[in-house]
Formats: C-alpha cells, structure tokens, sequence
C-alpha cells in the first residue's frame, strides 16, 4: 500500500499543476494541428503536459513505463503490461472541446501493475473535480467518497455515446438501444463520459475507436464501482487490443451486448 499512496500523492500534486497550466494556457492562443483527420486535433498544450508528465513519472519511477497519446511514452509490449508497472497517460482527453468550446475536457492518468488496474485520476479541469479511485478503496469526487452505481436497465436511464457510433450506417440495431434508453447524451471525452457513468447520470458509454489511454483510467473507476468494462461481444477488454468499447452497468451493458449481436 505504500507505494500505492507515494504515488497517489505525486499524481494529486502533477494533477493540480497541469490543471493550473492549462487554464493559464487558455489565457492565449492555442496553436492547433490537425493530426490523423479534420477532427483529431493536437494542441501544444497537450504535447506540453504530456511531454512535463511523463518527466515526472520516469523521475521517479524510472523502471515504469508509460502508454501515452502524443508520442512521448514508451512502446510497451503485451508481455511488459503482463509483468512491469504501466502508466496510462491522456494529457487532455477532448481535445476537440479544449480548442472549440474551452471546456468539458480532462487530464487522465492511470497505473497498472501486472495487468491489474491499481489507481485512477481523471481531473475534470473546468469544474476543478479530479475524479480517483484505488483498486478496493473506493472511488472519489475531490474528499468526497461516491456510492456505488446502481445496477439499472437501459429503460431507467440515459445512454452515451461518441459521434463515431452515433454517425455509423451499419448500426442499425443502434437505434433499439437509444430508443429502449430514456435519452440519449455525448460528451465528447472518454473520461467525463466514465465519470458520468459512476456517478449515475448515465447507464451506459459506447464508443468506437478508443485507445488504451482513453480507457484506462475509467476501467478503474468503473468497476470500482459496480460497473463493468467490455467489447461488444461482452468479452472483457484487453488494454493492449482495445477496440469497440461498453462501459456500462451490469444490466445495460448485458442488454446492449445482445442487441449487438
Ligand atoms: C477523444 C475523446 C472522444 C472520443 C475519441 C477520443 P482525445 O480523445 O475521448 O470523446 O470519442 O475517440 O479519441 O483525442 O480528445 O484525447
Ligand atoms: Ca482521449
Ligand atoms: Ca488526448
């Protein structure tokens, strides 16, 4: 435990310090790129916290490696996540809302050590709320600890989801899901949308195209929680394969897995 709370107490300090970085960074202008289409955007600030972040982390805990989105982590290996202590690293998760709206975005980090989830940070920048969680200890709002989600059906709540599903012609039976859910929601961050999920102000998140470090961090929280993390098939995600992805309470996430079949 108490390597778990050294690094709890680094990661809360490096939180809060990216967070006063990027709202000073908002003071001026962003400098935007595009990176693999139109709507996959990269700004300076991203590289810079990701760049300060991963310094921080290899300072003190040089024999851990990092998965991270900009390019300034390490190429980690199956095998390597089975075995050593990773660090997943999301510098700012919407970045889309980060450029165009100047909100609803978050910095995300995470530790795994032998494949196992251990602690989780997602720091909602905007409304100053870092979301944490450590594996068998609860999850956090800042001080405050969380209940547990309820285990609702589809019918009882709102369902979220990303543009890339929302917008796919060959998701027909998408529109039985978000017709059976109570509304429909999307936030355009992985993270807050996780955040959303353990709080209760939605039942279930499904998204095409994320990666391991917009997953990471809510797997943690989620099943902390009661809530479970899978692909459409219901198969558990594999962190190192990531692909379509349900994050969900355990009753939608069963009803959205057989209306994907
Ligand atoms: C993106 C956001 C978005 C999701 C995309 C992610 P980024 O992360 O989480 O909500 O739909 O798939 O890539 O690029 O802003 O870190
Ligand atoms: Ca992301
Ligand atoms: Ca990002």
């Amino acid at each position: 435990m108490q390597m778990i709370e050294q690094r709890d107490a680094l990661i809360k300090k490096w939180l809060n310090e990216a967070a006063q970085e990027i709202r000073e960074a908002l003071n001026h202008d962003l400098e935007v790129e595009v990176k693999s289409r139109a709507n996959d955007l990269v700004t300076q600030m991203d590289r810079k916290i990701e760049k300060e972040l991963v310094e921080k982390i290899n300072q003190h805990f040089p024999e851990d490696l990092i998965v991270s989105e900009e390019g300034f982590g390490d190429h980690v290996s199956g095998k390597d996540f089975d075995q050593k202590t990773v660090w997943f690293l999301d510098p700012i998760d919407g970045t889309l809302n980060f450029v165009l709206q100047s909100e609803n975005y978050a910095v995300m980090l995470a530790v795994y050590e032998k494949g196992i989830g251990r602690q989780a940070y997602i720091y909602d920048v905007t409304h100053d709320k870092l979301y944490w969680g450590i594996k068998s200890k609860g999850v956090y709002c800042n001080d405050q600890r969380l209940p547990k989600m309820d285990d609702l059906p589809l019918e009882k709540g709102l369902f979220a989801s990303n543009s890339m599903f929302l917008s796919n012609e060959q998701v027909s039976f998408n529109t039985e899901i978000t017709k059976r859910a109570m509304g429909v929601r999307t936030m355009g961050s992985a993270g807050l949308e996780s955040v959303e999920l353990v709080k209760g102000s939605t039942i279930a998140y499904v998204s095409y195209g994320l990666k391991p470090w917009d997953i990471a961090p809510g797997l943690v929280l989620i099943e902390e929680s009661g809530g479970v993390v899978t692909h459409f098939d219901g198969s558990s995600v594999n962190l190192m394969n990531t692909g379509p992805t349900i994050m969900a309470t355990p009753k939608a996430q069963k009803e959205i897995t057989e209306l994907l079949q």
